[in-house]
């Protein structure tokens, strides 16, 4: 039997027995915590902890254990990054100085580039590079704290292209020491032979695509990028239905460029996660609050576009629970960093380092349906946590942005290399 303890953690955060599944409004601001603490994970499970003042006298009897002094540093549990593109060909750096230069990314998109251009690349490249790419990119944001990731298709595009970026998930998967959830979005733009002709790419994804998907058991979840330019309500609606049918739960791109009513048509169909949220209003609020839908906000993506932020302090202080992830992608946003997100969320969105911290563990567990193992501290959930490097206070975190404070990810009670 393998065992780990953490001891003389400064501070250990985001302890939580109650068997919530999320947390919303005023309770995003709650982060219980023991200071002077220590954690013991054993066979991979969180099975106890404690303050140092009351030692537990096991601890001498468990001859497989190990130990890390964690004096002066927090523990936190694992980041949850519940929305992901890092499966990608190219990196698109050009589109990047051509928005520098005042090109907006809906023309760069309008013109065949953005995710067209990932596609055709995506297409020209073999199913193994594309996973020796995707493998060192997951295992760089692990290191970053990320303890479990859902990853998207949708730079495919054609039947065999999708199915090639999704077999390369379910190799990730195999491989992956955390628990990852595919997403197929082959409903991510129209390819260009169906610009005029967008009944016949819908036909192509529901008649298809989903049923192969299906049988191979490739995706956890349907996507559509339901805005402006791309999928309206009306397909996304048909589209999140045929899902349905194959028992795969949505979870929608929407209001990322405008008031589209992606949220709405996310909310009908029961989605487990509605994300961008750029442009949300009051109606959208009210929405959200009669639903079981979360909703997930990409500062990432609004602070390398310059686009707007989720309106989160608003939807907190309305009761919401809300949720943030990385959205990692070669064009929108090119970084995986999860600790980015959080001062993102803190100085640009105004949520506390609690309520940032609580998003994206607790609430990015719901946004994959992994709260009962993943999270928060709690008693037989994952050993999957985070020791930060020596810091005076848990704002401290967010306060030094575009410093990684993640010095060490443990993942399943093991001290995480690649
Ligand atoms: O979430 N908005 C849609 N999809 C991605 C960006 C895709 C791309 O530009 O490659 C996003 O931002
Ligand atoms: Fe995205």
């Amino acid at each position: 039997m393998h065992s780990l303890l953490l001891k003389n953690i400064k501070s250990l955060c985001g302890i939580d027995e109650s068997g919530r599944l999320k947390k919303a409004g005023a309770e995003m601001a709650e982060l219980d915590t023991i200071e002077n603490a220590w954690l013991l994970i054993k066979d991979g499970l969180i099975a106890d902890y404690g303050s140092m003042e009351e030692v537990d006298s096991q601890w001498t009897l468990d001859h497989g254990l190990s130990s890390i002094d964690c004096s002066g540093k927090f523990v936190l549990p694992c980041f949850i990054d519940s929305h992901t593109h890092l499966v990608f060909a190219n990196t698109r750096e050009d589109e990047f100085v051509m928005r520098i230069k005042g090109k907006t990314y809906e023309e760069i998109a309008e013109a065949g580039g953005g995710i067209l251009n990932s596609a055709r690349k995506l297409q020209a490249m073999h199913e193994d590079e594309l996973f020796e790419n995707a493998l060192k990119r997951l295992n760089e944001v692990i290191a970053y704290g990320t303890g479990a990731i859902e990853i998207k298709s949708g730079y495919g595009l054609t039947v065999d292209d999708e199915l090639k970026m999704l077999r390369v998930i379910r190799r990730l998967k195999e491989v992956s020491p955390i628990p990852i959830k595919a997403t197929f979005l082959g409903a991510h733009a129209f390819p260009a032979a169906y610009k005029q002709n967008h009944m016949g790419y819908i036909d192509l994804i529901i008649n298809e695509m989903l049923p192969d998907i299906a049988k191979e058991k490739l995706a956890d979840y349907m996507d559509v990028f339901c805005d402006q330019g791309f999928f309206n309500i009306k397909e996304t609606d048909l589209l999140l239905k045929a899902a349905k049918t194959y028992g795969l739960k949505a979870k929608i791109h929407g209001n990322e460029l405008g008031y589209t009513g992606g949220v709405q048509t996310a909310v009908n169909n029961n989605a487990l996660s509605v994300d961008h949220l750029e442009y949300t209003g009051d109606e959208e609020i009210a929405c959200l609050l009669n639903s079981q839908t979360m909703p997930v906000a990409l500062p990432g993506c609004s602070f390398f576009l310059g686009i707007p932020y989720a309106p989160f302090r608003k939807m907190i202080d309305a009761g919401l629970a809300v949720c943030l992830a990385s959205d990692y992608n070669p064009g929108s946003t090119p970084s995986g960093r999860m600790g980015f997100v959080v001062s993102l969320a803190c100085s640009q969105m105004k949520l506390t380092p609690e309520e940032a911290i609580n998003a994206c563990t607790i609430n990015g567990a719901y946004a994959l349906e992994l709260s009962k193992s993943l999270g928060s501290i709690t008693k037989g959930k994952l050993g999957s946590v985070i020791i930060t490097r020596e810091m005076p206070s848990l704002a401290y975190m967010p306060y030094s942005f575009g410093v990684d404070m993640v010095e060490q990810t443990i993942i399943k009670g093991k001290a995480f290399s690649h």
